[in-house]
């Protein structure tokens, strides 16, 4: 693998959370694919049992298991690396840490039939969240011999609203069980979760809503302590592209666009419109209603961008994919963050 300047440099645990249907999973899945394009594997990781993973790659659901779905795009003359994902669930983790931690095989499997997993989990539903970010901090720690198996893990997290809690459940956890395997569990989980191994990015798009939730969950990761969390990039996905310029959006958005000038523009690029008793004037009309919309909807977001920038932290334009997501619209996410030194 060759060096290259990223600014994420060190982190091996992407944590991406954002206020839900803003592009979380899809942009987690362009993350990963973007960071395994310099080689090696990198995992990406579901929490929430909605299997958007498998759907995003179009295949079956997904065991809690690591499986491959995706090649990332190598560099000329160069493989990518290879994605992997998992849809992890607190009970497997849950077998997996009983049979792990108190070295008994069959145990978890056991307490799995007679339901005890399953009531463990819905009492106790901190120790849920510790079992699946204990499950994103045991991936990125694995090794095979002293070789890494993961460069890095993509956790498609908890949206914006949970995700303070969910990623300091480990803490308050800690806290409660004083001594034994718990404890000692939760501590390891803490030291991943806090540590400048792991940052947390915030996707979103721009509008009021979800803006106002990345603001807040940024102030909310900032006021946990000690120490808090690393806070990682700005993605803001769905961007469409503004062709005018600032002069011509003033006009537009003011509603001041001249209809007649724009009907003779059409009629000399030829295009007429013979159809309604209007002509022209009606395809011009609708017209310029349109570019005033949009026009009104590009300086809003520049409001909504400037706020997203007062944060502080490197924001990242993702496009809109217009002719529908799938593995080629990934790759172009994933370009464009690997473009803006995000991976
Ligand atoms: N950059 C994009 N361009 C076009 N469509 C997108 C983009 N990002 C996400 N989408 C679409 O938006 C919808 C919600 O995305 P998803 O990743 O499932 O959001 P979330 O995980 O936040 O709920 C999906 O249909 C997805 O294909
Ligand atoms: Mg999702």
């Amino acid at each position: 693998m060759t060096a290259r300047d990223t600014d994420w440099e060190g982190v091996r645990l992407h944590v991406v959370t954002g206020k839900g249907g803003t592009g979380k999973t899809t942009v987690a899945a362009a993350l990963a694919l973007a960071l395994a394009s310099v080689g090696g594997k990198v995992l990406l990781m579901e929490v929430e049992g909605r299997q958007g993973i498998a759907q995003l790659f179009d295949c079956p659901p997904l065991p809690h298991e690591e499986r491959k779905v995706a090649v990332a795009p190598g560099r000329p003359g160069r493989a990518g690396g290879e994605v992997y994902a998992l849809a992890a669930d607190p009970e497997s983790a849950l077998v997996e840490y009983l049979e792990t931690f108190y070295n008994l095989p069959h145990a978890g499997r056991a307490l799995n039939r007679l339901g005890v997993v399953d009531f463990v989990t819905t009492i106790a539903p901190g120790l849920r969240d510790v079992l699946l970010t204990g499950k994103a901090a045991e991936a990125t720690r694995r090794r095979v011999g002293r070789r890494r198996v993961y460069n890095a893990v993509v956790m498609d997290a908890p949206p914006t609203g949970r995700i303070a809690r969910f990623l300091n459940v480990a803490t308050e956890v800690s806290g409660l069980a004083k001594v034994g395997p718990i404890r000692g569990h939760a501590d390891t989980v803490q030291g991943v979760i806090r540590s400048p191994q792991t940052a947390v990015h915030f996707v979103t798009v721009l509008e009021e809503m979800p803006v106002q939730e990345t603001l807040d969950g940024v102030a909310e990761l900032r006021g946990l302590s000690p120490g808090g969390l690393q806070l990682g990039g700005i993605m803001i996905n769905m961007v469409r592209r503004v062709e005018l310029s600032d002069d011509e959006l003033a006009v537009a958005a003011a509603g001041r666009l001249d209809v007649h000038e724009l009907a003779l523009g059409l009629k000399a690029a030829g295009i007429e419109d013979g159809a309604g008793p209007g002509g022209n004037l009606d395809l011009a009309g609708s017209l310029t209603a349109e570019l005033t919309e949009r026009a009104t909807e590009a300086l809003a977001q520049r409001e909504e961008r400037e706020l997203l920038a007062g944060i502080g932290q490197p924001c990242y334009e993702l496009p809109l994919i217009t002719d529908g997501m799938d593995l080629a619209g990934l790759y172009r996410l994933a370009g464009a963050l690997r473009e803006q030194g995000a991976a």
